[in-house]
């Protein structure tokens, strides 16, 4: 692979000397910029980075930022984006006045997803999903975790779960696969939920692990939905098959599911708009990464996520889009940080690190991802030129990611 010189970077943003794992608490406020700055790119790594003043005179490829910003690429550790068909007709009915919750109610909803999912075939999934891959690249995402969960049958979990490892051999971006059998009770086993606890953990599991299909396990845990002890116990068998655990907790209400994913080493706990001062104590000191969804409350017009209590305590958050037909029609990171700062009290600096190395951490990929550092993956894009890396928020209606890279190479240009 060859190399690559970006010279004249108005501001390099978190460029890193000493990597860490992520960021947590006060340390979300400072976040590194260089100024006037060059990158190097060598093997579709970076390789060094400095100011102007001394940057290498070489051959090879050169390109000019033209007193653009470079970031590293987006970290999205939260996605659904392998479905059959849009459902804006759900979106009318909320506008109606129905909740998420009824439509869910009325066999709409997940289980609507589910239906469709069913009679469309692989390869019919894996274009379109493939479309949506595209598209978050062109967003300047450079790194994804895709769900399961709209299949719900033995078959169809693991159809959905072959899209997503067929994707990975389509595309440079690094993507992280999750079972999500646990999204809704099927009306199947409407009068037998133990039944499809079973049935996921008895069948689908081992299937799924013995295909080394999923990296991680997740349960919908919600009223109307999945239990804490439900959940518990599919975290219990996840991790007997080398799956941890990344959960859907919180949407809605407080159940306790937090501490219980704690408890069992969770990666992520993801949602969080309701959050208890128990749910704080329980993730201090521990491995799990808070993960917030604020275009899903800006979506289903509920209340966002307590970001400011969750820093404040100390805690690393992280953000993430949870692109789906349902909750989120939009896998549009840098929405997702304007909203993050309009909505959940977050300062732009924390907002990106939760949008990249926090997110990175959230799918076990900080070590590659996520920041630019020496030797990390060169997944990272420019902007125009912009007055200061507040704006990228700030201007919530214009793209700001005008060219994409991924592992050194331009997969966007929209200048
Ligand atoms: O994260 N809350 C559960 N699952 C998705 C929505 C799924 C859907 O409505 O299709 C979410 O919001
Ligand atoms: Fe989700």
């Amino acid at each position: 692979m060859p190399s690559l010189l970006i010279r004249n970077i108005q501001s390099l943003v978190l460029a890193e000397t000493s990597p860490r794992p992520f960021v947590a608490g006060r340390d979300m406020q400072a976040l590194p910029l260089l100024e006037d700055a060059y990158l190097l790119i060598e093997g579709g790594r970076f390789h060094a980075f400095g100011p102007m003043a001394e940057c290498p005179e070489r051959a090879g490829e050169t390109i000019d930022a033209g007193g653009g910003f470079v970031f590293p690429s987006w970290c999205d550790s939260h996605t659904h984006l392998v479905f059959a068909a849009s459902r804006e007709m759900e979106f009318v009915d909320r506008i109606k006045g129905l909740s998420y919750e009824e439509i869910a109610r009325r066999g709409g909803g997940i289980l609507n997803s589910a239906r469709r999912l069913r009679e469309t075939p692989e390869e019919e999934l894996l274009a379109a999903a493939l479309k949506r891959i595209r598209e978050i690249e062109a967003l300047g995402t450079g790194a994804v975790e895709i769900k399961s969960g709209y299949g719900l049958t033995v078959e169809s979990e693991w159809k959905m779960l072959r899209v997503i490892q067929r994707l990975k051999e389509k595309t440079t971006l690094p993507i992280k696969a999750t079972f999500l059998g646990a999204h809704a009770l099927p009306p199947e086993y409407s009068q037998h939920r133990e039944g499809y606890i079973r049935l996921i953990i008895d069948e689908m599991l081992p299937r799924i692990a013995g295909e080394g299909l999923a990296d991680y396990i997740d349960a919908f845990c919600e009223k109307g939905f999945f239990t804490v002890a439900e959940t518990e116990q599919l975290m219990e068998a996840g991790v007997r098959y080398g799956m941890k655990a990344k959960v859907h907790v919180n949407q809605f209400n407080s159940l306790g599911a937090i501490p219980a994913c704690v408890r069992q080493g969770a990666i992520s706990v993801d949602h969080l708009e309701v959050v208890s001062d128990e749910d704080i104590e329980s993730l201090k000191g521990s491995h799990t990464m808070s993960t917030l969804l604020p275009s899903a409350p800006f979506f289903l017009n509920d209340a966002y996520q307590p970001a400011r209590r969750l820093i404040d305590a100390g805690l690393p958050v992280a953000l993430a889009t949870d692109y789906n037909p349902g909750s989120t029609p939009s896998g549009k990171m840098q929405f997702v940080v304007s909203l993050a700062c309009i909505k959940c009290g977050m300062l732009p600096e924390e907002a990106i690190y939760a949008a990249t190395l926090n997110g990175a951490r959230a799918m076990e990929l900080e070590q590659e991802y996520g920041s630019i550092a020496v030797g990390k993956v060169a997944n990272f894009f420019i902007t125009p030129p912009i007055p200061s890396v507040a704006y990228l928020p700030y201007a919530f209606g214009s793209d700001l990611v005008e060219r994409a890279f991924l592992k050194g190479e331009m997969v966007v240009d929209k200048r």
